[in-house]
C-alpha cells in the first residue's frame, strides 16, 4: 500500500487550485441513471471514488465516455443490472446512491448493505424509510436491500418526515420523488451545498425540484428525464483544508477556483482562531497565518454548521493555538479516530464519547503513522507538515478516495512531502483492496 512521507517545517507559499466537489459529483453522476439520454458533466475531481461510481453505472450497463480527464458523458438507456453490489458498497457508501434512480427508472434495485451495518441502527435506515412512504416494498435478504416499487412501476409521491437530517438520503429520494406520480414533500431535508447541486441538475434535466438549501423540498414528479449538461461546484472539504495547510504551517495560499459561501461556518472559525482569510474575489481566497493562533471550541453539526468532515483537519490546527478548544461530533459516533495518532506525536488530547478536548500549543514530532478515513487521513497530513522530523503516513488509499493528488498540489506550494509507492500496485488502485470494517467510507 502507498504510504506519504512528509517532512516537517516549511511554511507553504503559493497558489493552489481546488476541484470540484466529490460529494456533489457522486450524486450528479447517480442521477444520470434517472434518464435514457446523456448528461454530461464537467469539472469531475479525479479521484478514486469517481472511478468507483464510474465502475458501478458501468457494471450497471451505462456508458461512460470520457472527451477529457474531468467530463464524464453518462448514457444510461440500456440497463442491465438493478444492483450495486457488496464489493463496491464496502469501498464506498454513496454506492447506495444508485438505489433511488433505478427503483424510480426501473421500478427495482439491489443494493448491498454496508459491512457491520444494521437496519434500524445505522446506515440507510432513513432512506428505506422514506422509499417505502413512496410505496416501495423494501425487505432484507442475504445482506442485500431488495426494493420494488408499486403495481405499475412507478412510485408515488408522499409526505417524508427525515428523524435526522441525511445527506445521501435527501439525495436518494430527490432523485426517487423526481419520476413518481405527484408530488413529495421533504421535511428536515439537508442543506448542504450538494444538495442545491444535485437539485440543479435534475432541473435541467427537466424534474421539479423546488426548495433546495432549505430543510422543505418539493418534488413534483414527472414522466421522464432528459439530457443535460453541468458543471460540478468546487470541493468545500478541500478548500478548507488548504485554509488549515496555510494556517498550521504559518504560510500563505492563494486558493483559486473555489466557493467561500460554501464554508461561511469554516471560514468564520478559522478567523475567530486567528487565521487571515481574504476574498480576492468571489472564487479565490489569500490566507495567511503569522502571529499565534487561539484555541476556539467548535461543535460539528448539518449545513450551514461546521461540518464534520473538516473535524479532524481542525483538531489538527487545534494542536498548534494557545489555549484550549473543545471539540464536539454531533453528527457521527467515534469520529476521533485521528486523535490517537495525533496524540502519538506529541498532541495534548483527551477523548470523552462526543467530546475532544485538545490542549495546545503542543509541538509534534514526525511518527509513522495510520490512517484510518479520508478525512483523519488530511488531518495527520496537515500534522506532519508542521511536525518536527520524518512523518510517514500508511494507508494513504483513503485520501487518495477524495482528495487529488493531494501531495502534488502540497508540493507545489512548498511541502516536502512524498509518495512512497508500494512497488507493484498502480497509484490509485490502493483502496480496491477495501477498508476494515472498523474504517468510515464516507
Ligand atoms: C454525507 C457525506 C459525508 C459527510 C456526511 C455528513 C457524501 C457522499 N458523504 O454522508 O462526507 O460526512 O454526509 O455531512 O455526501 N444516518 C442514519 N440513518 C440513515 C442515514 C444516516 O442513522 O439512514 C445517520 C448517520 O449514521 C450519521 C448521520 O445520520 O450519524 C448523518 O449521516 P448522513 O448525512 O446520511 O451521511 P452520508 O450521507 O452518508
Amino acid at each position: 500500500m502507498d504510504k506519504f512521507r512528509i517532512t516537517g517545517g516549511r511554511a507553504l507559499k503559493g497558489r493552489v487550485s481546488i476541484s470540484g466537489a466529490k460529494n456533489s459529483a457522486l450524486p450528479c453522476m447517480a442521477a444520470a441513471v434517472l434518464s435514457a439520454e446523456t448528461v454530461t458533466l464537467h469539472n469531475l475531481p479525479y479521484v478514486k471514488d469517481i472511478i468507483t461510481q464510474r465502475r458501478l453505472l458501468e457494471d450497471l450497463g451505462a456508458t461512460v465516455l470520457t472527451p477529457e480527464l474531468r467530463t464524464h458523458k453518462i448514457t444510461a438507456r440500456h440497463i442491465e443490472l438493478f444492483e450495486a453490489p457488496y464489493e463496491l458498497v464496502r469501498t464506498m457508501r454513496a454506492s447506495v446512491l444508485a438505489l433511488g434512480p433505478l427503483l424510480a427508472r426501473f421500478g427495482k434495485a439491489k443494493v448491498s448493505l454496508p459491512g457491520g451495518c444494521a437496519i434500524g441502527t445505522r446506515p440507510i435506515d432513513l432512506h428505506l424509510k422514506a422509499f417505502e412512504k413512496l410505496g416501495a416494498e423494501v425487505r432484507l435478504e442475504s445482506g442485500n436491500v431488495i426494493a420494488r416499487a408499486p403495481k405499475g412501476g412507478r412510485l408515488i409521491g408522499g409526505e417524508i418526515n427525515f428523524e435526522k437530517v441525511t445527506v445521501t438520503g435527501t439525495e436518494n429520494l430527490m432523485m426517487a420523488a423526481s419520476l413518481a406520480r405527484g408530488i413529495t414533500v421533504l421535511h428536515n431535508a439537508a442543506c448542504e451545498p450538494e444538495i442545491s447541486d444535485l437539485a440543479e441538475l435534475l432541473n435541467k434535466m427537466g424534474a421539479r425540484v423546488r426548495g433546495a438549501g432549505t430543510s422543505r423540498m418539493e418534488i413534483e414528479g414527472v414522466e421522464a428525464l432528459g439530457s443535460a449538461e453541468h458543471t460540478i461546484i468546487p470541493d468545500r472539504i478541500e478548500t478548507g483544508t488548504f485554509i488549515a495547510a496555510a494556517a498550521i504551517t504559518k504560510g500563505e495560499l492563494e486558493i483559486k477556483d473555489c466557493e467561500p459561501l460554501h464554508l461561511a461556518a469554516v471560514i468564520d472559525k478559522f478567523r475567530d482562531a486567528g487565521v487571515v482569510i481574504q476574498e480576492l474575489n468571489p472564487s479565490t481566497l489569500l490566507v495567511s497565518s503569522r502571529s499565534e493562533l487561539s484555541a476556539r471550541d467548535v461543535r460539528t453539526e448539518p449545513y450551514p454548521q461546521f461540518p464534520t468532515d473538516m473535524q479532524a483537519q481542525y483538531m489538527a490546527l487545534m494542536t498548534q493555538a494557545e489555549g484550549l478548544a473543545v471539540i464536539e461530533e454531533t453528527v457521527f459516533e467515534n469520529r476521533f479516530m485521528h486523535a490517537s495518532e495525533l496524540q502519538r506525536m506529541g498532541a495534548n488530547i483527551s477523548v470523552d464519547g462526543h467530546t475532544a478536548v485538545v490542549q495546545g500549543p503542543t509541538p509534534l514530532t514526525g511518527a509513522p503513522l495510520i490512517a484510518s478515513d479520508l478525512r483523519a487521513s488530511a488531518s495527520l497530513v496537515l500534522a506532519g507538515l508542521v511536525a518536527s522530523g520524518e512523518t510517514i503516513i500508511d494507508r494513504v488509499y483513503h485520501i487518495d478516495r477524495g482528495y487529488e493528488k493531494i501531495e502534488a498540489k502540497l508540493r507545489a506550494v512548498g511541502a516536502d512531502i512524498e509518495r512512497l509507492r508500494d512497488s507493484v500496485t498502480a497509484p490509485l488502485a490502493q483502496s480496491e483492496q477495501g477498508t476494515r470494517s472498523s474504517e468510515y467510507n464516507l
